[in-house]
């Protein structure tokens, strides 16, 4: 018992000489204190993960025609899960049904992407930092999962101080002056929830946590906001590897290959990917033309494309005209600005990863497997676009004062930035910092 008081005394001051965040982590050992009156000091965290992370549910109304018969069999059954078990398409032979249902129109009337006639969709779960999963059991802690793990033992609790944000991941926010009935609804929601979060924890402003698209959809959402509202209302941001608007690489890449992000073995490789084109969210994060110039990024023996290319690539890949058009409206990506979210903010990314940089189609034919190049990054985002924004960011914040904190990690991915130990913990101590 003795010996026992003597280590705890040399352990406290041990940590003592921490820096004072990664103390305060280390001291929040399990147990250690009543949850309740911890909580007290907290503020309210909204967790947000990557775009292979929320759910979708659909509904199959009378209007839906399968273009094969065993894609009906939920029609008029109420709502099933469309996008939350690879497992379970596979199992019933729904892989192609999946495609179809999950697919959506671009409406040149309203100049907004729908379902297909008689599909009704939703994203369970709004609300709560259980509304993200991985979609197969090949990666346990993926999508925050390890995170979220962590904050429940400082304390946290779902639906009281931590709540989440699952989004659609087909859709994109729209550039100023675009309408998109899916996203008006979505930053609403979680305005709404912001100030629930707030009012329930003693008006305390709320912490938000994204990473990679989820980062790219809080930084969107912030902007969407009064700057009033987002001084009452945010106290940080933590941005983890978010998808920066200056683009990259693998973006490019998705549009010829299918998605990486949604992906079966079971299936061909390009199984999904006129369902990809079809999403609003695919055309995000292309490479910009300020970050990539006017580099040769889709490489063929008879023609290179750059940044400045991309309605002559869609074209040789095959897109419509009628899938074309969404692109000329919505996100030519070359008069790109990027805006700061002007609350403190935290972003932290890894570099020094092999991350594809150009790809190479030698025979011109989009179809077959590319060879990559690689330079440096985070094994999805390339690093000079990472520069390029974080240093804008960093811009703005400084000529209005307001925190911005860069952290570089060496060696870590983009996929384990919130998985693996050493940056976990460089995350939790930022956390906790903004907590202060
Ligand atoms: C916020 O609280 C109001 C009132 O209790 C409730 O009606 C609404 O659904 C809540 N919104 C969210 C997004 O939690
Ligand atoms: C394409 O780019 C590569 C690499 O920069 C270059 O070697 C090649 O000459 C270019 N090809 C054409 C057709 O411009
Ligand atoms: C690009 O944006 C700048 C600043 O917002 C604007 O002045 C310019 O007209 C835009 N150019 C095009 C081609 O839209
Ligand atoms: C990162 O990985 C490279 C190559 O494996 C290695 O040489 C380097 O020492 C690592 N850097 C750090 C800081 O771990």
């Amino acid at each position: 018992m003795a010996m026992n008081t003597v280590f705890v005394r040399l352990l406290q001051l041990l940590l003592l000489l921490l820096p004072p965040s990664l103390r305060d982590y280390l001291w929040a050992a399990p147990s250690d204190h009543g949850v309740g009156q911890k909580l007290q000091v907290y503020h309210p965290i909204i967790m947000s993960a990557g775009i292979s992370c929320p759910v979708l549910e659909a509904r199959l109304t009378d209007a839906y025609t399968p273009s094969l018969p065993r894609c009906g069999a939920f029609k008029g059954k109420g709502w099933f899960p469309l996008w939350n078990s690879k497992q379970d398409l596979v199992d019933h032979d729904y892989v192609s049904c999946f495609e179809e249902q999950m697919s959506l129109v671009f409406d040149p009337v309203t100049n907004d992407y729908r379902n297909q006639p008689g599909v009704e969709t939703r994203v369970p779960d709004f609300g709560s930092a259980y509304g993200f999963s991985y979609k197969d059991d090949s990666c346990p802690f993926c999508c925050n999962i390890k995170l979220r793990n962590e904050l429940e033992a400082l304390g946290y609790r779902d639906g009281d101080t931590l709540f989440g944000v699952p989004y659609d991941i087909r859709h994109a926010p729209p550039r100023p002056g675009q309408p998109s009935e899916v996203y008006s609804d979505y930053f609403a929601r979680v305005k709404d929830l912001v100030q629930n979060a707030s009012a329930k924890n003693g008006n305390k402003p709320v912490i938000f946590i994204g990473h990679s698209f989820g980062g790219k959809l809080i930084l969107d959402f912030v902007n969407s906001t009064p700057l009033s509202w987002r001084k009452q209302f945010i106290k940080h941001l933590v941005l983890l590897s978010p998808t920066p608007p200056t683009g990259f690489l693998e973006a490019l890449k998705n549009l010829a290959s299918g998605p990486s992000c949604i992906h079966f073995d079971a299936a061909p490789h390009l199984a999904l990917r006129t369902m990809w084109w079809s999403f609003a969210s695919s055309l995000l994060s292309l490479p910009s033309p300020t970050v990539f110039t006017h580099e040769p990024l889709i490489i063929t023996k008879h023609r290179n494309y750059s940044a400045y290319d991309y309605p002559d690539f869609l074209v040789a890949l095959g897109f419509s005209m009628k899938g074309m058009l969404p692109f000329t409206k919505w996100v030519f990506p070359t008069n790109m600005s990027v805006e700061a979210p002007m609350v403190p903010t935290t972003y932290l990314s890894g570099f020094g990863v092999q991350t594809i940089n150009q790809v190479v189609f030698w025979d011109g034919n989009f179809d077959v497997y590319p060879e990559n190049v690689y330079g440096n990054g985070d094994g999805v985002v390339n690093w000079n676009s990472v520069l390029v924004f974080a240093n804008e960011l960093k811009r703005q914040h400084c000529l209005k004062n307001i925190l911005f904190k860069f952290i570089k990690i060496p060696n870590v991915t983009h996929g384990e930035i919130a998985i693996q130990d050493n940056s976990l913990k460089i995350i939790m101590a930022e956390i906790l910092e903004a907590n202060s």
